[in-house]
């Protein structure tokens, strides 16, 4: 099959590759954890990156030695969220971190189809409050899917939705889980972060400035 723009997916994860929610992430698990009497360091939270909510609080608790009934895991998941949601309910347009909003502007220019793939299940007051939801033809986020990352379901799903093949897609990662979770659905991968943290990444580049449509589109030619 002849590739054109129109049958290249570009799935974009949110939370450290779009948006710099990790710090709110962090401080509302550190908070709930420092309540449970434990501490929550940051490399700890870099192994969060990319697994959902209640799979975060799993991992939480057991690095604390807690042990919780499932009612009170669900109210733990709840307190986090909440406190979490007061933060990114204060987000404004200049948490887009570099380089986004270009490449999203320039992909659509370019007729690459835009997903999002993220395990959050706050991805739309997230976008809504950083203007960039207009910018996606399809959203996937964890209201959609029943598996987290590494699972490739949430970009399965995305691929699906813009109508785009696997091998025509690019997945933007900053989660080891997430390069796992591309890989899994066998699309290309393009790390943002360091480049020890996103085994098997294709390229690893340190934010969305770091890269051009071109080189994107080279990536699955
Ligand atoms: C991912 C984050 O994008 O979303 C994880 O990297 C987070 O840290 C996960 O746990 C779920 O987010 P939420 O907003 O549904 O709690
Ligand atoms: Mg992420």
């Amino acid at each position: 099959m002849h590739i054109n723009n129109q049958n290249i997916g570009c799935l974009f994860d949110l939370d450290g590759v779009l948006v710099d929610t990790a710090v709110y992430h962090y401080k509302a698990w550190k908070d709930l954890a420092n309540s449970l009497g434990f501490d929550f360091t940051e490399a700890q939270n870099e192994h969060l990156k990319g697994v959902n909510r209640m799979r975060s609080l799993d991992m939480i608790l057991e690095w604390g030695g807690v042990e919780k009934t499932a009612a009170e895991k669900e109210v733990l998941a709840t307190t986090k969220n909440e406190a979490y949601v007061k933060m990114i309910s204060k987000m404004t347009e200049s948490e887009v971190l570099p380089g986004s909003l270009k490449l999203l502007q320039d992909l659509k220019a370019s007729g690459i189809k835009i997903a999002l793939g993220s395990a959050s299940k706050n991805s739309g007051l997230i976008l809504e409050r950083t203007g960039l939801a207009p910018l996606f033809d399809a959203i996937v986020d964890g209201n959609h899917v029943g598996t987290s990352k590494p699972d490739p379901e949430v970009f399965l799903k995305g691929a699906g939705l813009l109508g785009v093949e696997a091998q025509h897609c690019i997945v933007f990662e900053d989660a080891q889980a997430g390069v796992q979770a591309a890989i899994a659905g066998k699309m290309k991968v393009v790390g943002i972060g360091q480049a020890a943290n996103l085994m098997g990444a294709d390229v690893v580049i340190s934010d969305l400035s770091g890269i051009t449509v071109e080189e994107i589109v080279a990536l699955i030619k």
